[in-house]
């Protein structure tokens, strides 16, 4: 078998993740988590990593002993590594913000390599002067399996995801449409994020230049992948109600998912609400993005939200009557 053959193996579709039922008090509504926590590296990112994989495979991009290269500070860097070892290769990737040795061993257990750079926008020049082949999840974001995966599963009226990169609302936006179903799909948008603005006012070039304080997402402009064309509803998310709703996640599911779970569940509550007040039945799915540990002491920890000035206790109190 060739090395191609042989890749395009090891980056087939893998398990489907759960959708957990979680309570709502809206009669004839149902909400359902779709929970990429439970990808082989706890994230979404698993399957924006196998999709660039696969296209930079297919490409001819990637091949036998290339060295594979991102810009990133989040979840994106372990799932890539992941897929580099079990490719068989080298993988580095640039960070934001001085050498930590507790961001790089993740990264590091799977055999890649960190590098940090300052100040945080240099990551992209620093990553294209590597040799290898720069993955760049935001300038290439593709579709990925996702859309596929729920509507073999259930048959949502309504997705509500968050937005990154772009290509998770694209990918459901542009599977609905191939083949006719009635869903609609929400972007939930944390504060400082071009996507509410830019979506609202339908200008593309939006730029608010701030960055988001949701990791994984809002960007501070409309990113290439974001297709507004494929998004029915964009619901801005203040920050407090993100956390209080991913606490929210945690005290029902047992997760400790990230605060943008909570973004996306925050804005399906409020879709729900208006589902009840105009009498309408139906099922929507909200994204669990990520969980793990590492969030106890960020959107889980109450000093973390005080010192960013996030009041949650207004949100959890309209939480706690849902
Ligand atoms: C809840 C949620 N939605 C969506 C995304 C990703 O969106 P995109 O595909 O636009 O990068 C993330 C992070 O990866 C997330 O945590």
């Amino acid at each position: 078998m060739s090395w191609n053959a042989r890749a395009l193996d090891v980056l087939a579709a893998g398990e489907p993740t759960p959708l957990i039922d979680f309570p709502v008090r809206a009669p004839g509504i149902r909400l359902l988590l779709k929970d990429e926590s439970a990808q082989p590296t706890g994230s979404l990112r698993h399957r924006h990593a196998r999709a660039l994989f696969r296209q930079a495979i297919a490409d001819g991009l990637v091949t036998e002993g290339t060295t594979v290269v991102e810009a990133t500070g989040g979840n994106a860097a372990v799932a890539q590594a992941w897929f580099a070892r079990r490719l068989g290769l080298p993988y580095i990737v640039v960070m934001p913000g001085r050498h930590s040795p507790a961001r790089a061993r993740a990264v590091e257990e799977l055999g890649g390599e960190c590098r940090f750079v300052t100040p945080p926008l240099a990551i992209y020049d620093a990553a294209r002067g590597i040799e290898g082949h720069f993955l760049d999840q935001f300038g290439r974001a593709g579709e990925h399996d996702l859309a596929e995966e729920l509507f073999g599963q259930a048959r949502p009226d309504w997705v509500v995801t968050g937005a990154g990169t772009g290509a998770t609302s694209a990918t459901l936006g542009r599977w609905i449409r191939a083949h006719d179903l009635s869903c609609r799909v929400v972007v939930a948008d944390p504060e400082n994020s071009a996507y509410f603005p830019g979506w609202t006012l339908d200008t593309p070039d939006y730029a608010t230049g701030m960055p988001s304080r949701v990791e994984g997402i809002g960007r501070p402009r409309i990113e290439p992948g974001f297709r507004p064309d494929l998004v029915d509803l964009v619901v801005p998310v203040p920050d407090a109600a993100s956390v209080a709703a991913a606490r929210h996640i945690r005290e029902i599911t047992g997760l400790p998912v990230g605060a943008s779970s909570g973004t996306a569940l925050w804005a399906a509550l409020e879709l729900a609400e208006r589902m009840r007040a105009r009498g309408e039945s139906g099922t929507v799915v909200s994204l669990i993005g990520d969980a793990a540990p590492r969030h106890l002491a960020t959107c889980h920890d109450d000093t973390w939200a005080a010192e960013r000035g996030l009041d949650v206790a207004p949100y959890r109190e309209k939480l706690s009557v849902q």
